[in-house]
């Protein structure tokens, strides 16, 4: 492990049954009241956004507000946030996706992107995939290319990759930590 990946993994704290009986939580509220680490998770996205050309940083509400919007000012890039259904008040694109239980919708300012724009999509994390895939739909619907999915855990053993790898057109899906 680099120093990073260890810095990081130290300050994530598992929650056992919560939500519900039987999952895991990865509460990541420690490693964003350490400024070190959350310093460390900064810049590791952003040298990420600059590594995949990205021009505008998409963060997912709400946890991925909280890691992407530094993210884009550390690589001096424009920040744009894709919101559950209902939020943002102008022209927007909706894309509906699965959860475990039901469906879920979200939202882009469709005017927030264009053609020759190339995105990053942070997140805190890449569980099955779902929340993922709908913004790389959303941001190819509105004229723009995904450069990339940085996120800060990746459960694997729920098969989002697979199930995100169609969408990304060859982007990278670069998670730090593997979970
Ligand atoms: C969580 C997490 C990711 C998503 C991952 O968000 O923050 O955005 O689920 O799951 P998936 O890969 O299966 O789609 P959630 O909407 O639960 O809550 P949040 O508003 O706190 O980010
Ligand atoms: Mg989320």
């Amino acid at each position: 492990l680099t120093d990073t990946t260890s810095l990081l993994l130290s300050r994530i704290r598992d929650v056992a049954d919560y939500p519900e009986p039987g999952v895991m939580f990865k509460d990541i509220t420690p490693l964003l009241a350490d400024p070190a680490a959350f310093m460390a998770l900064t810049e590791a996205l952003a040298g990420i956004a600059a590594d995949t050309g990205a021009t505008k940083v998409v963060g997912l509400e709400a946890r991925g507000f909280i890691l992407g919007a530094p993210v884009a000012v550390r690589a001096g890039l424009g920040f744009i946030p894709v919101r559950k259904a209902g939020k943002l008040p102008g022209a927007t694109l909706r894309q509906a996706y699965d959860l475990e239980y039901g469906s879920a919708e979200i939202e882009l300012h469709a005017e927030d992107l264009t053609t020759g724009d190339r995105v990053l999509i942070v997140d805190d994390v890449l569980a099955t995939g779902g929340t993922a895939e709908a913004a790389a739909q959303l941001i190819q619907r509105a004229g723009a290319e995904v450069s990339g999915i940085a996120v800060l855990m990746e459960l694997g053993f729920l098969g989002g990759r697979a199930r995100l790898t169609p969408s990304l057109d060859g982007a990278p899906l670069t998670a730090l930590l593997q979970l």
